[in-house]
């Protein structure tokens, strides 16, 4: 979620001395930063083949150069059910409307990052691919579609789409023509990653909801209580630098109870050495620490469903069978590895499973208040379904460590989640349950720097007595006037449900007179969340300005492109 990109405002990052018929235009859009870096490499790629390019994050390219392109390559990840990145909506939105020119003389190939947990793979890379080709490019290579491993559909595909680059680019150069302009250096030096994670001391680990789980987190299968934690974790000695917004990317341990119920239904060795990639581990280690043990995903069904022979389960993979979907969404792995008894080979086992997939926790502290260290609030996902309890794999990991205990952590930065620059703008933060944790960290920032404009939070949870996230701190922050306004919603404290966007409506008339003296906008948790405030955000701005629904949509989306509304859903 960072590094020297384009973002609006900067200059692109490049640039080659070349005009638009000569050179490749890399665009990409990116929720976490994975497509970001996928594009990097193409970019830095196409620099060492000595091809003129340049790269561009999508809200900074300018939508009408699109007509005097000839060369566009494309890599953009697909968000859960099928939505575009953030950072990505408005060129999506440009390119399927109306407006979009006809592009005869395009030559364009796309990359999609996806995740096959998700019906609609790759479907925002597909539709893009398919957009194109409708209004007249020509394709240069199909459209390719990474999983979480990315770089096993990545390399291959940059290869050969860098490979018909360079053939169009030296067909296309007058002789002499393609000379580089110097290039600023590129992403900043090496620092913790997934890869290569810090070891960070878990300093507190309390619960927030006013309820303890008997035991030690994880091992208390079988009751479901709603549990939100608060974790310290010391960065000392790392160099980790972040700032309000990021995120802390985190690998976890899945639980033993998982990973032995794993075992069981698989009829599998846990202490039998399997090897794969040149490294060889004990079974149970694997699965602990480099697979997923809950999310299914299709390729892991379809091994499945060869291994067990079930025709039941080929059915619904069927293409178009309506039924996969809800397979994929409402249930985990021990559910169908229980469901359809297989006869499992360990290397089958891992070949089959998803890599552990990356998770990231919107950082809940500002380091001018709490020093070396990041704070995050976590929601512990346990539930019961099928017969069973389930947990989620990280969240029940983290309710389970203890003070003095180890986490290896990174920084992703979320360039596109900041405080203003103008500290003397007013910010509005919308942010249920836990999404209200980076808005702790935005809280902080403000009061630490003194920061001129106003505060204004809009949280909701289920019950005020469990859910009331941070109530002392939200208290002393109005007092201190270091927070200006609260309006809270609880939705099941009564019979009729209260969300943050009936709350938003309520305020309606000082939220977009707020908006319309320079104020910034924030929304942060639940993707249906995200999505009901956007609606709600449409009708205020439509009552308020007394436009109709098209003029409110332009309103948001300008300030989307101002950097004046951000959005960290999941
Ligand atoms: P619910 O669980 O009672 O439906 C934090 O999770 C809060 O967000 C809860 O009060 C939850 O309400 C609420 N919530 C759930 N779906 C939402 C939506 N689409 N929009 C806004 N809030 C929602």
């Amino acid at each position: 979620r960072a590094g020297t990109v384009a973002a609006p405002g900067s200059a692109p990052r490049t640039e080659a001395a070349a005009g638009p018929g000569q050179r490749l235009t890399i665009l990409y859009g990116s929720q976490t930063g994975n497509a970001r870096r996928a594009a990097e490499v193409l970019f830095d790629q196409a620099q060492a083949a000595g091809l003129p390019a340049r790269l561009l994050r999508a809200d900074a390219y300018p939508t009408r150069e699109l007509a005097g392109e000839r060369l566009l390559y494309v890599v953009i990840s697909t968000q859960g059910e099928g939505d575009p990145p953030d950072d990505a909506i408005g060129f999506v939105e440009f390119l399927s409307g109306r407006r979009a020119p006809k592009l005869p003389e395009l030559k364009y190939a796309v990359l999609g990052l996806g995740d096959t947990s998700y019906a609609d793979f790759c479907g925002i890379a597909c539709r893009i691919d398919a957009r194109l080709a409708e209004l007249g490019a020509q394709r240069v290579a199909e459209v390719a579609k990474a999983d979480l491993d990315i770089e096993t559909v990545a390399g291959p595909w940059r290869e050969s789409a860098l490979a018909r680059a360079g053939e169009l680019l030296k067909a296309a150069a007058p002789a002499g023509a393609g000379h580089l302009a110097t290039v600023t250096p590129l992403r900043p030096a090496a620092n913790w990653s997934h890869e290569r994670p810090f070891p960070a001391e878990v300093l507190e680990n309390q619960s927030l909801s006013g309820r303890e789980f008997r035991g030690t987190g994880f091992r208390s299968y079988g009751e479901v209580t709603k549990d939100v934690r608060h974790l310290e974790l010391s960065l000392d000695g790392s160099g980790l630098a972040y700032e309000p917004g990021d995120a802390l990317g985190i690998r976890h341990r899945n639980p033993e109870p998982l990973v032995a119920q794993v075992l069981e239904a698989t009829r599998l060795d846990g202490d039998a050495v399997a090897t794969e990639g040149g490294d060889s581990l004990p079974l149970a280690e694997w699965l602990a620490t480099r697979r997923e043990l809950t999310r299914l995903s299709r390729p892991f069904l379809a091994a499945l469903a060869e291994r067990s022979g079930s025709a039941e389960l080929a059915r619904l993979l069927e293409p178009g069978n309506a039924g996969f979907a809800a397979l994929l969404a409402d249930h985990q792995l021990l559910d169908v590895l229980r469901r359809w008894p297989a006869d499992w080979t360990a290397e089958a086992l891992l070949a089959a499973l998803r890599p552990q997939v990356k998770r990231l926790y919107s950082i809940a502290s500002s380091r001018k208040r709490v020093g070396d260290e990041a704070h995050l609030t976590v929601d512990v996902v346990r539930y019961q379904a099928h017969g069973h309890a389930h947990v989620g794999a990280a969240s029940a990991f983290l309710a389970g460590l203890g003070e003095g205990d180890q986490l290896p952590v990174y920084v992703e930065p979320n360039e596109r989640f900041r405080v203003p620059a103008d500290a003397s703008r007013d910010i509005i933060m919308v942010g249920p349950g836990t999404g209200v944790a980076p808005f702790r960290g935005f809280v902080q920032e403000r009061a630490e720097t003194g920061a001129g404009g106003r505060n204004w939070l809009f949280f909701g949870a289920q019950h005020f007595n469990t859910g009331f996230l941070y109530q002392v701190e939200w208290q002393e922050a109005l007092r201190r006037g270091e927070l200006h306004r609260l309006d809270l919603a609880f939705s099941r404290d009564q019979a009729a449900k209260v969300y943050v966007q009936h709350r938003l409506r309520e305020r309606g008339r000082e939220v977009y007179d707020w908006l319309q003296s320079g104020a910034h906008l924030y929304v942060c948790g639940a993707i249906a969340m995200g999505k009901d405030v956007h609606a709600a955000l449409l009708e205020i701005v439509a009552t308020h300005s007394g436009g109709d629904a098209e003029a409110a949509a332009e309103y948001l989306s300008s300030l989307q492109s101002e950097g004046r509304y951000a959005r960290d859903v999941y």
